[in-house]
Parts: C-alpha cells; sequence; structure tokens
C-alpha cells in the first residue's frame, strides 16, 4: 500500500463512475465472505450495514474505544465481532482470550495491519514493530535480538540508564528548591521526559538535540520532539476511517496523515542530521569506537562485508517505543506476549522500575493542597489521564545524596 500517492489515487478515483466502484467493492466482500472457507460462527456483534459495515455508528460515538467497550457490556460478552468496511474487527476484554490469539494462535495472528499511520511511522514498514509478518519483520527482530537487546548488550548501557536516572532525580530535586514552584511537579511532563532521554541516551550518546535547561529539564528543541514522539505513539492504531475503506485515504478524513507527516517532519529533523554525520564519520575513519546503538547498527555488516543496514532501515529502527503498560499473564502492565509481544520487557522493565524507584527512593509525595483527590477521568480521545498528574514533591533523603 503506497499512501506517498494519496493525490494519484484521487485523480484515478475521478476517472472510474463512482457507482462501477460501489459495486465493485461489493461484489469483492462478496466474494471475500464466501470463498471456500469453512464457516465457523463469528462472535456477536452489532448488526452491520452493506460496505460500510458499523462505521456510521463509530463515527457518531466516538472516543471508538469507549463505544466498543460499552457495547460489549451491554452484550454481556468478553469478545465480540464489529464489521468496519469488509474488516472484522474482534476486542478482546478477557486476558484469557487474549492469550489464545497472542500465544497459543499467535501462528494465525503473527501479522500487523497495514495503517496510514503504522506505515508512516515505520518508515514504509521497515522497522520490527509494526511491521506485517515477513521477511523485513524477521530481519530487524534478528537485529535486534541479537546486537541491540541481548543481555550482553543491556549490561553494556547500565551507565548510561543510571545517568539518566540521576538526571530525573536532579530535576526534580531543583524543582522541590525553586521557590515559585512549591515542589509542584507534572509527573506526566517528566515521565516522558526521562524516558525519551533513556532512549536518546542509549541510541545517541546524548540528552538534548538543543541546549537543556539549567535545572537538568529540556529546552525548546527536546520539549517539541517529545511531544512529537508521544503524538504519533497516540495516533497508532487509532481510530481512522480510511484504514477500513481505503478508497478515503486521499481524503484524510480524520486528519491522521497530516499529523503524522508533520510530527514524523519533526522526529526527521533531529534524528537525520545525526544519523547521517555518523554513517559519514565511520565511512571516513573518523570514528573508531561503538559508543551507543547508533554506531552499533551502522557497523553491522552482513557475509559478505557490506553494511547489514541501509540508512533508512536505520532511521526506521531508531524509532518510537509504546509505552502501554501488564504482565505476562496480560493483567497488569503489559508488554504483549507471544510472537508479537515486546522484545524489550527486559529494558522496558528497567526503565519503569527505575522511574518509580528514584522518585519513590528520593521524595515524598503529596496531593497539591488545592486538590481533594486525584481525577482519575480519561482524556476524551485517548486512555490517558484528561489532565496531567501533578503532586508536590519533598526531598526525604540527606542532601549530599542527591546529584550535582
Ligand atoms: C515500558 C516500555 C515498553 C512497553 C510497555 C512496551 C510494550 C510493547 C507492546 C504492547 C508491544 C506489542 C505491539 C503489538 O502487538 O503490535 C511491543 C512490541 C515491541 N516492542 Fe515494546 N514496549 C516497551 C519498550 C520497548 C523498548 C524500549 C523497545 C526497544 C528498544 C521495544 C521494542 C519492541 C519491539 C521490537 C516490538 C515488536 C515485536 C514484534 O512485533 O515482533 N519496546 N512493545
Amino acid at each position: 500500500m503506497d499512501y506517498s500517492l494519496s493525490t494519484s489515487s484521487f485523480t484515478t478515483l475521478l476517472s472510474f463512475p463512482i457507482l462501477f466502484l460501489v459495486l465493485a467493492i461489493t461484489l469483492f466482500s462478496f466474494i471475500q465472505s464466501h470463498k471456500n472457507v469453512k464457516q465457523y460462527p463469528l462472535p456477536p456483534g452489532p448488526r452491520p450495514w452493506p460496505i460500510v459495515g458499523c462505521l456510521p455508528a463509530m463515527l457518531r460515538n466516538k472516543p471508538a474505544y469507549r463505544w466498543i467497550h460499552n457495547l460489549m457490556k451491554e452484550m454481556n460478552s468478553e469478545i465480540a465481532c464489529i464489521r468496519l468496511g469488509n474488516i472484522h474487527v474482534i476486542p478482546v476484554t478477557c486476558p484469557n482470550i487474549a492469550c489464545e490469539f497472542l500465544k497459543a494462535q499467535d501462528d494465525v495472528f503473527s501479522s500487523r495491519p497495514q495503517t496510514i499511520s503504522s506505515y508512516l511511522a515505520s518508515n514504509g514498514y521497515l522497522s520490527a514493530v509494526l511491521s506485517p509478518f515477513g521477511d523485513q519483520w524477521k530481519k530487524m527482530k534478528l537485529v535486534l535480538a541479537t546486537h541491540v537487546l541481548s543481555p550482553r548488550r543491556h549490561q553494556w548501557l547500565h551507565k548510561k540508564r543510571v545517568e539518566e536516572a540521576d538526571n530525573l532525580v536532579r530535576l526534580v530535586y531543583k524543582q522541590c528548591q525553586e521557590s515559585n514552584q512549591e515542589g509542584m511537579v507534572n509527573l506526566r511532563f517528566t515521565s516522558q521526559h526521562y524516558c525519551a532521554n533513556v532512549i536518546k541516551k542509549l541510541m545517541f550518546n546524548k540528552r538534548y538535540f538543543g541546549v537543556g535547561m539549567e535545572n537538568g529539564g529540556p529546552g525548546f528543541e527536546d520539549e517539541q520532539y517529545v511531544d512529537a514522539l508521544f503524538t504519533i505513539l497516540n495516533h497508532l492504531f487509532s481510530f481512522c476511517v480510511s484504514d477500513f475503506l481505503s478508497f478515503l485515504t486521499w481524503l484524510d478524513l480524520d486528519g491522521h496523515e497530516e499529523v503524522m507527516r508533520e510530527k514524523d517532519r519533526i522526529i526527521r529533523k533531529y534524528h537525520d542530521p545525526i544519523i547521517d554525520d555518523r554513517i559519514q564519520q565511520w565511512k571516513d575513519g573518523k570514528k573508531k569506537d561503538i559508543e551507543d546503538l547508533l554506531d552499533v547498527l551502522i557497523t553491522l555488516n552482513d557475509d559478505n562485508g557490506n553494511p547489514l543496514l541501509s540508512r533508512d532501515e536505520i532511521r526506521a529502527q531508531v524509532e518510537v517505543r509504546k509505552v502501554v503498560l501488564a504482565e505476562n499473564g496480560l493483567r497488569f502492565i503489559s508488554f504483549s506476549t507471544g510472537k508479537r509481544g515486546c522484545m524489550a520487557v527486559t529494558l522496558g522493565s528497567a526503565m519503569t522500575n527505575m522511574l518509580f524507584a528514584r522518585l519513590l527512593q528520593g521524595f515524598s509525595w503529596s496531593l497539591p493542597s488545592n486538590e481533594p483527590s486525584i481525577d482519575l477521568s480519561t482524556a476524551g480521545d485517548s486512555m490517558a489521564l484528561a489532565k496531567p498528574l501533578l503532586a508536590a514533591a519533598k526531598p526525604r533523603l540527606p542532601a549530599h545524596l542527591y546529584p550535582e
């Protein structure tokens, strides 16, 4: 699927009578659903319209995830089938049934859907995370398992992770001392930047793309970068009409394509010069020591001694990570499980544990004086809290133990 061709698909669309298109789609869906395969009953779900399926109801009831949850509650079912366009979407709310899909039947379900946002975020499905099942996925998975996420590499990167955990504590400590802030900490901002800082340090051996703040916090460039990262994450697998009715792609009805392209441009603005410069340094022989994961990726060779990864594959690999947290039974923090489960459970857990451990070891936390309780209501368009969590931090260790 080439999403860069949306203007030309528009021209093509206009050159055919719309009626023909509608008939062709109907016929295609009919043939698809009557292929010579044994038919098993589908899980329960709302009655779909011809062609569009349940898309109209879904569009009327945004956010989609809440509509689906309510529907399943009404049907009193932990599994459902919702037809969107001619695709059957099967939501599951029970961890045991989820394991059936992700572990017991993972051969059947080990591909990933082709969506506009995953296409753009993975540089055309070059990375391991979002790619459909196939040779590219296998290649990138092997590279990650052997060279990036191996236990030996994890150990090698220990010092860099500690540096960023120290920086996190330093930042919160400074915020406690800044008299105008009264120790008030925006925990969403702090944890998002901590995660991004760890990844930047492991990948590029640097904390800031711009000039950081004096208190250890991010400057304009890094705020812009982290905002772009998390906007992209929020759009991955989020509901987008044209993912189900591809002839509407050129209209970009949900505006996802525009957002994704804009944020991807920002990410590239910061990544590309560093990647290009580093590739050149290795080519010119100016760089000799492997100091971070970018060096690791650049210096990998195939059996003939040629670079194993192209520039675009390196760029795709240096990419966004999910921060949606369940354990192996999928009941709590989720790294998912089975063939497509997270490859970086050790790194992801180290980052999450270190974040909690350092914040709890270094500080006592209380609610802001004007907030009697934590508002747990979720945002309209995602499952994140509607308002970032604010809390007052108070140092609880002797002053000399806080990093300078
Ligand atoms: C707290 C941090 C993290 C969480 C909660 C997390 C969670 C997940 C989840 C839920 C998936 C499954 C996605 C799907 O079903 O398509 C996944 C896949 C993946 N994750 Fe993570 N992840 C985290 C950090 C990381 C990091 C730091 C890396 C690498 C540096 C990473 C590498 C991957 C890869 C390569 C896959 C794709 C595996 C495949 O499709 O074969 N993750 N992660």
